[in-house]
């Protein structure tokens, strides 16, 4: 286990050693959410690099990573406890004969018979650190569901009707993150601290590219991180994100090209656009004239 940095140019260090290259504001939230163990909450377009953060802070602070995956009809049972229903039929049967009924029951909704989820599992009192619990998608769960996660935000406890409240002794270090599909709640909102997760800028994601992959030749790299800046200043369905941009950098690399050309932008399109109409609208010509472009700004 490591200690929380102490200032935001450490907690840049920290993350960067890590693999992950934060701007300032992050920095800055990540810094600010640690020291005042507020959550954080990450929204931006598919593939910035939000998840990814949250699996940084882990290695980076050597704390577990409890991952809680949003999902429509994602509820109590999935997110925090369940009982296990088959232990206790099966400990009935055993039972038929000798206990009482108070007994029995009062056995049947102990702690053995329960199977943590996620929410529980990161505010275990018996944690020996504060893990990084990682909320990941919530804009895909129902509305609902931001109504339960309140009271696990902002007291870091869950009330289980037949056992009691537990509370966690050190509060998980938490990130949510939304790919803003829809709004979430403001109450939810409020108890965090907020960053919108933009796409990185050309310096910044060659940054990336270089330190995720290393392999790649300068100029290849270059001209990649050109073409998709001015992909994203087109007017597509779905834009790539960072992930796009190593995704198609290993595919480069995999056909041992040095530099983009027509045919090969043409072949790999597929890595980095994901809908027909996209690609309809780059193939050709318009793929051509960007790849001009880079090339004449390089
Ligand atoms: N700032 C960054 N520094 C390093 N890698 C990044 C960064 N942003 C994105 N990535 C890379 O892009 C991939 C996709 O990011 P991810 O966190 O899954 O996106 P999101 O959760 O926003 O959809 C990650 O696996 C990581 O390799
Ligand atoms: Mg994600």
């Amino acid at each position: 286990m490591t200690d929380t940095p102490t200032s935001i140019d450490e907690t840049a260090q920290a993350l960067l050693a890590n693999g992950y290259v934060a701007q300032r504001e992050l920095a800055t939230a990540t810094f600010l959410a640690l020291r005042l163990q507020r959550p954080l909450f990450l929204e931006g377009e598919p593939g910035t690099g939000k998840t990814e953060i949250a699996k940084t802070l882990a290695a980076m602070l050597q704390r577990p990573l409890i991952r809680l995956q949003c999902y429509e009809g994602l509820d109590l049972a999935g997110a925090a406890y369940e009982w296990n229903y088959a232990r206790q039929m099966l400990e009935i049967r055993m039972a038929e004969e000798g206990a009482s009924r108070e007994q029995l029951s009062a056995e049947l909704f102990s702690p053995r018979f329960l199977i943590p989820r996620a929410l529980l599992q990161a505010i275990d009192p018996t944690n020996a650190a504060a893990p990084v619990l990682l909320i990941d998608e919530l804009d895909r769960a129902d509305e609902p569901f931001e109504a339960f996660l309140l009271e696990v935000l902002s007291e870091f406890q869950i009330t289980i009707p037949e056992l009691g409240t537990i509370k966690a002794t050190h509060p998980p270090i938490v990130v949510i993150t939304s790919n803003r599909t829809r709004e979430i709640h403001d109450a939810v909102k409020r108890r965090c601290l907020y960053h919108w997760v933009d796409f990185p800028s050309a310096v910044r994601e060659l940054e990336i590219l270089r330190l995720r992959v290393p392999g790649a030749p300068e100029e290849l790299a270059r001209q990649i991180v050109g073409f998709i800046q001015g992909l994203r200043a087109m007017d597509l369905y779905k834009l790539p994100g960072v992930a796009e941009t190593i995704e198609w950098s290993r595919a480069l690399l995999e056909l041992n090209a040095l530099v983009l050309d027509p045919e090969t932008v043409q072949s790999t399109l597929g890595v980095l656009l994901k809908y027909q109409d996209d690609i309809a609208r780059v193939q050709g010509s318009e793929a051509a004239r960007l790849l001009a472009e880079v090339r004449a700004a390089l």
